[in-house]
């Protein structure tokens, strides 16, 4: 089951997939740079920018039984960076968007950190626990330890498009 959302937001596909640099979505024709990271794979496209502000498309693909909740660190740590969680409830998918409401670019400690489109290993982390969150309905629910986490790197260079808005045109209008 897919779907799909925009911006600081993911798909979390309940799938296991075979990795590839570069993933091209059959349902909605999007092209993804692909990380796989542990039991997860971490799409991420973006537009052909030099430097934030910027928006980026991310589809986590996640286990159901390993994952009760998974989630990506867009700093690559727990703490003062944009954190995306996202689980299953039902078919549904639910994101809930954790510490800020930005993504590119943050502010932590009084200094701006963004993410530099052009890196070819940015650090991002993930995390995830097999027990679902309490309110799987809720997108504020509170949530269990993980039991697994770790840190991973993403090609942003070879994720960026010049198809960025035709993608987000796309997917906005709810073509499948
Ligand atoms: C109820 C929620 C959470 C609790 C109680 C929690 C607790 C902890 C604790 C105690 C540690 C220290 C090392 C360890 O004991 O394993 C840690 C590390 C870590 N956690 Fe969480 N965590 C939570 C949610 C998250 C989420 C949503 C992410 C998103 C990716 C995350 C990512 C990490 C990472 C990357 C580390 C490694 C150290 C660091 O970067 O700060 N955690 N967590």
């Amino acid at each position: 089951m897919v779907s799909s959302s925009i911006l600081c937001t993911v798909a979390l596909a309940l799938a296991s997939i075979v990795g590839a640099a570069q993933y091209c979505d059959p349902v909605t024709t999007v092209c993804y740079s692909e990380t796989k990271a542990g039991d997860l794979y971490v799409r991420v496209a973006l537009p052909a920018v030099e430097k934030d502000p910027f928006d980026i498309l991310m589809q986590i693909v996640a286990p159901k039984a390993a994952a009760g909740w998974a989630a990506v660190a867009w700093g690559g740590k727990m703490t003062k960076n944009p954190i995306t969680v996202a689980w299953a409830n039902g078919n549904q998918i639910v994101v809930s968007s954790r510490w800020a409401d930005q993504c590119a670019s943050w502010t932590a400690d009084n200094a701006k950190m963004a993410i530099n489109p052009n890196d070819t290993a940015a650090k991002f982390a993930y995390a995830l626990a097999p027990t679902p969150p309490s309110q799987p309905a809720n997108n504020a629910s509170s949530i269990v330890k993980h039991t697994i986490h770790a840190s991973f790197t993403v090609d942003l260079a070879a994720a960026k498009t010049e198809k960025f808005e035709d993608y987000v045109k796309a997917l906005s209008s709810g073509r499948k």
